[in-house]
């Protein structure tokens, strides 16, 4: 029976199943555990199933010097330094493919609400102002047959390509490898330069990791390169942009609007985003579907079960640490 340390009540039944075999301790509050409730957590424990709000580095994976596995609930892992883990022979998991279809669905969720002004024009009418139908009320920019550009076409990526298909949009992307012909003719996605990327696109979509490269990836000079009128969509990861130069560069016109699920430094939100009235912001939704939050649970709780039975789950992200 191993001891292992979840740092927020999941949805679903994973966790109870996990339960029958294991001591599961759930830290029980509903808000993000502090430092030293986290090093508290882990000071005995084998495994940490831990959030993308918990911050894993040295110095927390060295206040549990039994922890074998991290079982990071997100597909997304920065939050994590997966080196120092490996050093100590730690296994990370993380939530790939099951959350895919919900995050790309909220990409273009944000992208039509943000050409099309849908939360405006929801505030709009809840104000009191709509005095009926106007030829120029709340106009944005068509989306349907526009060029949509894809900045890291992974998984996430790729089904947001699908999605605009529907859309007769015209694809372009920027990866750090080009894909195989048979799924760029299937997705008819052009592979381009980030810089072609940005100055051909009337859409960008952001769907790279954060890594030391990709940190304000979209910064003053990106931004100033994308077409006039276009519309940035972020569901990837805050610091992916630098928001100060987004504010400025919306501030100027220069961008139509902007689609935002995920922030340089969250919950807080630049105050510039919040006061523009065509910046659409969620609070980091992309994965918050019910099917999606139980499946994401289910996977990290089948690789954790995997590993103790000396299996390598295929959401092992430093395989290197099998022997
Ligand atoms: C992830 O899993 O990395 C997503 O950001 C969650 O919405």
């Amino acid at each position: 029976m191993a001891k292992i340390f979840v740092t927020r009540q999941l949805p679903g039944q994973a966790l109870e199943a996990l339960a029958q075999e294991h001591d599961v301790q759930i830290f029980p509050e509903p808000r993000p555990i502090t430092e030293k409730e986290l090093y508290e957590g882990i000071k005995d424990a084998e495994v940490l199933i831990s959030l993308l709000t918990d911050r894993i580095d040295s110095k927390a994976i060295q206040a549990g010097p039994n922890l074998k596995i991290i079982a990071n609930y997100a597909v997304g892992y920065n939050n994590i330094d997966v080196d120092w883990a490996t050093a100590f022979d730690i296994a990370v998991l993380n939530t790939p493919g099951v959350l895919t279809d919900a995050s790309a669905d909220l990409a273009f969720g944000l992208l039509l609400a943000a050409a099309r002004r849908i939360p405006e024009g929801d505030r709009f009418i809840r104000k009191g102002q709509w005095k009926g139908w106007d030829p120029s009320l709340l106009l944005g920019p068509h989306v349907s047959g526009k060029t949509l550009g894809i900045l890291g076409m992974g998984r996430i990526g790729q089904a947001v390509a699908k999605r605009a298909i529907g859309f007769g949009m015209k694809l372009l992307y920027s990866n750090q490898r080009q894909l195989p012909a048979g799924i760029e003719r299937e997705l008819g996605a052009e592979f381009v330069t980030v810089n072609d990327l940005l100055t051909q696109s009337d859409f960008v979509s952001l769907h790279c990791p954060l890594t030391p490269e990709t940190k304000h990836l979209i910064n003053r000079k990106s931004l100033a390169q994308m077409k006039p009128g276009a519309i940035l969509i972020n569901t990837a990861r805050g610091a992916v942009v630098d928001e100060d130069a987004l504010v400025e560069t919306l501030q100027s016109g220069h961008l139509f609007a902007a689609g935002l699920d995920v922030y340089e430094d969250e919950p807080n939100v630049h105050p510039g985003l919040l006061a523009h009235p065509q910046v659409v912001l969620a609070p980091h939704l992309g994965s918050a579907t019910q099917e999606t939050r139980n499946e994401m649970a289910s996977l990290l709780v089948r690789g954790i079960q995997a590993l103790f039975k000396n299996k390598v789950p295929n959401n092992l992200i430093n395989p290197e640490i099998i022997k």
